[in-house]
């Protein structure tokens, strides 16, 4: 089984304070998209790689990862990698998505993603046990609002990328989560089903098919990079090995 790694590189570097894409951003003056491409490449389960570009960025993350195939990126995440799986090859069986946000992810979490992909679960995805008491709020909610109920954090984790995928199965989830697939799709009684809103991940809509997701132990140092906080914390990782 060939595996390939899309890695989501599209995105703003905004709320990093960067007016350059966030995969450009350096850590240990090199940037992110170079260190998840190279710890993608260390773990010895990668045939290939995609990566996602923000439009007019494209030579740039070229002239990065010359080997990889780059694809501009969309407006969400989600068409991000859907982009890149419609052009994957077609001999690829196995499909990792993962965050150039998430630059340190060790090679050994790459590998045991595909190991429990190569063991037949066919969406696998790193979690870590949350640490903080979780409560619900109003979805709208902007800042002081009403606490509508601590959820038990011990049936939580928090879900970390690389996440590992049958590229069939990808394929399906993405394809019944393009906006134009409530246009094609019926509910019950011919009514077309309305269409979900953008997935933060790609697990969530493995989920929404109704297929299991099979969770695999997380690691600290995938933490996601989004503030300038994230970025001095990656420092610190680095330095200490
Ligand atoms: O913005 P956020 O950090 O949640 O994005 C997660 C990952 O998805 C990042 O690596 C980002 O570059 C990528 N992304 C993308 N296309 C978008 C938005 C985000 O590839 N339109």
């Amino acid at each position: 089984m060939t595996a390939t790694a899309i890695i989501t590189a599209a995105g703003s570097g905004l709320r990093l304070g960067h007016p350059e894409p966030k995969a450009l951003v350096r850590l240990n003056g090199t940037p992110l998209l170079q260190h998840a491409a190279r710890r993608l490449v260390m773990s010895g389960v990668v045939d290939a790689l995609a990566v996602t570009a923000p439009a007019g960025h494209e030579t740039a993350f070229r002239a990065l990862l010359p080997d990889a195939v780059v694809v501009t990126g969309g407006a969400t995440r989600q068409e991000s990698v859907a982009a890149a799986l419609a052009v994957l090859h077609e001999d690829c069986d196995l499909v990792l998505v993962h965050d150039a946000a998430r630059p340190l992810a060790s090679p050994e979490l790459i590998a045991r993603v595909v190991e429990a992909l190569r063991a037949g679960h066919r969406a696998v995805v790193p979690g870590l046990p949350v640490t903080d008491t979780i409560t619900a709020v109003d979805p709208s909610a902007s800042s002081a609002t009403a606490a509508l109920g601590t959820v038990p954090r011990a049936g939580l984790r928090a879900v970390q990328t690389p996440q590992g995928f049958h590229r069939d199965l990808l394929d399906a989830a993405h394809a019944a989560a393009a906006p134009d697939a409530a246009t094609h799709a019926a509910g019950p009684g011919g009514t077309p089903t309305a269409a979900a809103p953008d997935a933060t991940d790609d697990a969530g809509l493995v989920e929404a098919l109704g297929v299991p997701v099979w969770l695999i132990p997380g690691e600290e140092s995938a933490l996601k990079i989004t503030t300038a906080r994230d970025l001095a914390l990656a420092e610190l990782l680095l330095a200490g090995g």
